[in-house]
């Protein structure tokens, strides 16, 4: 989903992303001013604490284990999904694995086709992002051991490790100036389990956390030849943000689109 971060216009935009990721990390020159009389956030420090916290905390605060958003049944389905947070720290290499291989199946061609190119170690190095969250899903399959010993004969079930991951979502609050927001870097569903509402909710579970760090925005990056990635995020009231690269017009009228997309939403406390 996300350009790879850093080709022509992009590489503008994200240099100044990471400019100011720098100089948070840094600690210096960190911006404590709140937010502004037209809603632009620029209080970075809501940023700085939601990044300190450790997983745990981060989900005491933000996104409880025990939250119903963790658990999601597809449209026309009797299938049931669990989502689980992850951190860079927490993830096993294996479910790292398996995301980064989602990404390259559903995207990889997209990069190959785009300027920057499909650089796989690069985006490997951007997952492990020490700030990353990862909401990754599996299918939560019968579990008919633990069934043979319920003596009331009650279903259960259970989301084994085996159980594969179908989808993943990647986000990171980061600034972008004048903003602080909620940037989703990623978003990728096996094709068996689309069309469902998975990528919607998971959408909603990111916009959830997006409001309770109290970002201003969420926003995205999505490739202009992903008609229907884009199809998608407007659908759930994206629409182009200020700094996405502009279309440039050549004499005689010709037009020429630029390769990807800089999408957000303004974050109100309350779902829209
Ligand atoms: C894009 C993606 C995340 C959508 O997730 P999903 O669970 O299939 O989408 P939902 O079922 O929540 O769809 C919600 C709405 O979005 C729109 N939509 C979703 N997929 C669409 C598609 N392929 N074409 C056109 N519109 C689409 C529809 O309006 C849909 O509502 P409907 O099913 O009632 O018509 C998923 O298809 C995917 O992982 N694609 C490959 C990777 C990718 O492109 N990632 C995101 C963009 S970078």
């Amino acid at each position: 989903m996300a350009a790879e971060r850093g080709s022509g216009k992009l590489r503008a935009a994200e240099n100044s992303k990471q400019t100011s990721l720098k100089r948070y990390r840094n600690g210096s020159a960190v911006e404590r001013s709140g937010i502004d009389t037209d809603g632009r956030a620029s209080n970075l420090s809501i940023i700085e604490k939601a990044n300190a916290l450790s997983l745990p905390a981060f989900e005491a605060i933000h996104l409880s284990p025990s939250s119903p958003l963790l658990n999601f049944t597809p449209k026309s389905s009797s299938a049931s999904y669990r989502i689980t947070l992850q951190s860079p720290s927490s993830i096993s290499s294996s479910d790292l694995d398996a995301c980064f291989s989602l990404l390259e199946q559903t995207s990889a061609a997209a990069y190959r086709n785009a300027s920057a190119g499909w650089r796989p170690t690069a985006k490997k190095r951007e997952m492990r992002d020490k700030d990353m969250r990862f909401l990754t899903v599996r299918e939560l399959i019968p579990d008919d051991s633990m069934k043979q010993s319920n003596s009331n004969g009650e279903d259960s079930t259970t989301s084994h490790a085996t159980s594969p991951i179908v989808a993943f979502l990647s986000f990171l609050p980061t600034p972008e100036p004048p903003y602080v927001v909620l940037y989703i870097y990623e978003l990728h569903l096996i094709p068996s389990v689309r069309r469902g509402g998975l990528g919607t909710h998971l959408m909603k579970v990111a916009e959830h956390v997006a409001r309770s760090v109290g970002v201003a925005k969420t926003m995205l990056t999505v490739f202009t030849s992903n008609v229907e990635g884009e199809a998608f995020y407007r659908r759930l009231g994206y629409s182009e943000d200020e700094i996405s690269p502009p279309e440039k017009r050549l004499r005689k009228g010709v037009i020429i689109m630029p390769e990807y997309r800089i999408l957000s939403k303004l974050m109100n406390r309350e779902p829209a």
